[in-house]
């Protein structure tokens, strides 16, 4: 695997891939990996010519205040992993490299990125699609892969891909979760151990939703209240509970299939989860494995 810096590296480094037709996929991240990120690599090794991950921690999607600065980094680390992987080429790019002087476009999704995390965290989702269109400009990927734990950020990337006419097919991959079932996050590592137990919280509470559901609740109020119900008695701190269309990410309705949507703070970590709702899947479904759903 070969680490590059500059967008003239990258070109060149993939200038013969491309020309020969081969397909590249791209795993945009931040670093700090773990299974999730490491099963987006192995898919992307299994159906691309060339892989190709960006490790680069976004100012742009980090609001004042937030956990920029804490914000784990170990490129030396996610280098060995990303090359265990299978990864060819590991773009890790300066921010002078990726926001060079003059530079002043910002990428807004539009209403996909208002509400859910939109709401709470502003400017967090021009921030991802600004640099994620950015990431696509200078890779050119056939495939970019992303996990289905960001739920919206999957939604934003859809969007503008689709508004913007971006010649790159978006995978999207379940959410790969710990033994017990909290999701994968790279923001776990800032839990103490108390917390961490806590956490689970949240995986129990998309549960318990997923069984009323299963039971045949369609009402959202109520599907909401049972989530939350179980968010309290973890001792987590609820930012938002919301369901919503799962493909639109607007107003629910009982007939399509609903994401419900948690951010919740444990301490001074702020952690999110979803599960899709669907009539046709049945829990059992649901909860195969260590995965939520999938649209594989
Ligand atoms: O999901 C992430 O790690 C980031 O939001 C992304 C997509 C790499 C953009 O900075």
């Amino acid at each position: 695997m070969r680490t590059l810096r500059t967008t003239r590296e990258v070109r060149a480094a993939l200038f013969g891939a491309r020309t020969s037709g081969k397909r590249i996929g791209l795993v945009p991240t931040m670093g700090a990996f773990h299974d999730g990120h490491l099963s987006l690599m192995r898919t992307a090794r299994a159906e691309s010519d060339v892989v190709v991950v960006s490790l680069f921690v976004n100012p742009l999607q980090f609001a004042a205040g937030e956990d920029l600065h804490r914000y784990p980094r170990n490129e030396a680390d996610d280098a060995e992993s990303a090359a265990t992987a299978g990864v060819d080429f590991l773009f890790a790019p300066s921010d002078e490299e990726m926001f060079p002087p003059g530079f002043a476009t910002s990428v807004d999704p539009g209403a996909v990125a208002l509400g859910l995390c939109g709401a709470n965290r502003p400017g967090h989702f021009e921030g991802v699609a600004t640099v994620v269109t950015r990431l696509f400009g200078i890779v050119g990927p056939d495939t970019a892969y992303f996990g289905l734990k960001d739920y919206q950020q999957v939604a934003v990337i859809r969007r503008i891909v689709e508004d913007l006419a971006l010649p790159v097919e978006i995978r999207a991959l379940p959410t790969v979760r710990e033994p017990d079932g909290l999701a994968m996050s790279s923001r776990n590592r800032y839990l103490t151990p108390e917390e961490r137990e806590r956490a689970v919280g949240l995986f129990h509470a998309l549960q318990h939703a997923s069984s009323r559901y299963a039971e045949g609740e369609r009402d959202p109020a109520v599907l909401c209240a049972t989530a939350a119900a179980t968010l309290g008695d973890a001792g987590l701190d609820v930012e938002y509970v919301e369901v919503r269309d799962a493909e639109t990410l607007g107003v629910y309705t009982p007939e399509r299939a609903a994401v419900l949507a948690v951010a919740v703070r444990v301490g001074d970590t702020r952690l999110i989860d979803n599960i899709v709702l669907a009539p046709a899947l049945k829990p059992v479904q649901r909860f195969a494995g260590r995965t939520n759903w999938s649209e594989a």
